[in-house]
């Protein structure tokens, strides 16, 4: 049986950074992951190149039960402390839309900063290592027993993400633990991720599968702005990611495929004009073809401009601009960015990441009920729960 400081379960994002804080005050840390390397989401992330932050992050980015949660962690550790770091290890970066931070190379670039700091902080790693079971073996200890032996420790720092991705070692692990301490986990359900439709709608939609269209979707009072993709099995695109963090089965989002357009009043204009234009092509002006063969009925669409009533415009702008579309479901965690739900914050203290009623045991990063809009939040999320955590266990 061996015996150290600070155990952390998952050598990810928040995993690494909560070593590289404990590490730098002096505890003896062990990090403990069943995969063969650490970080292998923020080799994934932004498509390679990591969007590791963004230059304005806010509660107001986060979906939590306790949404005042994430307040302390974000603005002891905030983007600018992370950018530092980035600018200490000479890390080339850049800005993309709305304030997402990129490396201009690659996300290894970020991982093994990481770990360089890991090693300087001398903490010591077990990869390829399966937790059997954790216990607490008394008030002071956690016991962790491994296949590879146990393992004690004052501190247990719980950073075993979410459940997106299971093939690059995402469990629910993180979730058991919470529940075997007796610390209510809300539903995880994936979250960041594409939406299916019903069959009747795909079908309606096949033919426009890889079109991308400015839009705005809306999901009850939420609604975002930014690219929609029609995909051979839905909707995907920014706009789809983010607001599906919101959506909850059974709901519909409404879509306006013309934002900023008075359609109405456009075709109205349109009829006195030019009358004898048809209403496809006067759609076409401002719309890919295929879209409005799929949106708009083909006798109303072949019409005369001049011979469609006021009644039939409002529908074809209501169809155009209030489409009610009722998705089948999400494509589920094989493709979702991140995990909704989580390690109930209230059981959490929002200082330290410590379980109020459970001295000594930490949870940290996307395992708890903090889930971060598209844009570098969740990572930033990892980023300041893993360093407020490191400051104390
Ligand atoms: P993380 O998932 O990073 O780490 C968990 C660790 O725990 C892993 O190393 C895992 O192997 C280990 N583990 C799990 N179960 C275990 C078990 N049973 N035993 C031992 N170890 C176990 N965010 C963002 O802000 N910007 C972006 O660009 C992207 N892009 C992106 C792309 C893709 C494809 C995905 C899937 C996700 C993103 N994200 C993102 C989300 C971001 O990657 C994610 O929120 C953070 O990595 C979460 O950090 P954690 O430390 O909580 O978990």
């Amino acid at each position: 049986m061996a015996t150290t400081d600070v155990i952390i379960i998952g050598a990810g994002a928040s995993g690494l950074v909560c070593a590289i804080e404990a590490g730098k005050r002096g505890r003896r840390v062990l990090v403990l992951d069943h995969q063969k390397h650490p970080g292998q989401k923020i080799l994934m992330s932004g498509g390679g190149r990591c969007n590791f932050t963004n230059l304005c992050v806010e509660a107001s980015n986060y979906i939590s039960r306790n949404p005042h949660f994430c307040k302390s962690a974000l603005s002891r550790f905030t983007q600018w402390d992370f950018i530092a770091k980035l600018d200490n290890h000479k890390i080339p970066f850049h800005e993309r839309d709305h304030g997402q931070l990129f490396c201009d190379n690659s996300a290894r670039d970020i991982l093994e900063m990481l770990e360089a700091e890991c090693r300087q902080a001398k903490v010591n790693f077990m990869f390829e290592t399966q937790i059997k079971s954790v216990d607490r073996k008394n008030d002071q200890m956690f016991q962790v027993s491994t296949d590879k032996g146990e393992f004690t420790a004052s501190s247990l720092v719980v950073a075993t993400g979410g459940l997106s991705i299971p093939g690059v070692g995402a469990t629910p692990l993180g979730y058991k633990i919470a529940e075997s301490f007796n610390i209510k986990v809300w539903p995880p359900s994936p979250g960041l991720v594409p939406f299916t439709l019903q069959p009747q709608e795909k079908q309606r939609l096949a033919g426009l599968s890889g079109m991308s269209v400015d839009a705005v979707v809306s999901c009850g009072q939420t609604c975002f702005r930014e690219n929609l993709l029609f995909t051979h099995r839905g909707l995907s695109g920014p706009v789809i990611l983010q607001i599906s963090v919101h959506w909850e089965p059974g709901q519909s989002l409404v879509v306006d495929l013309l934002p900023g357009v008075d359609l109405l009043s456009q075709l109205k204009q349109a009829q006195s004009e030019r009358p004898r234009q048809q209403v496809k092509s006067m759609l076409t002006d401002l719309l890919p073809r295929r879209l409005v063969q799929a949106m708009v009925p083909a006798e109303l669409a072949e019409a005369p401009l001049g011979s469609v009533s006021h009644t039939r415009f409002e529908q074809i702008a209501a169809s155009l601009k209030q489409w009610e579309v009722k998705p089948g479901g999400t494509e589920g965690y094989r493709t979702a960015e991140v995990t909704k739900g989580g390690v109930d914050c209230d059981a959490i203290s929002s200082k330290t990441m410590e379980a109020t009623q459970k001295k000594g045991l930490y949870f940290i990063g996307e395992v708890l009920d903090v889930t971060g809009w598209l844009g570098g939040y969740n990572l930033q999320w990892a980023w300041s729960s893993g360093w407020v955590a490191g400051q104390y266990a």
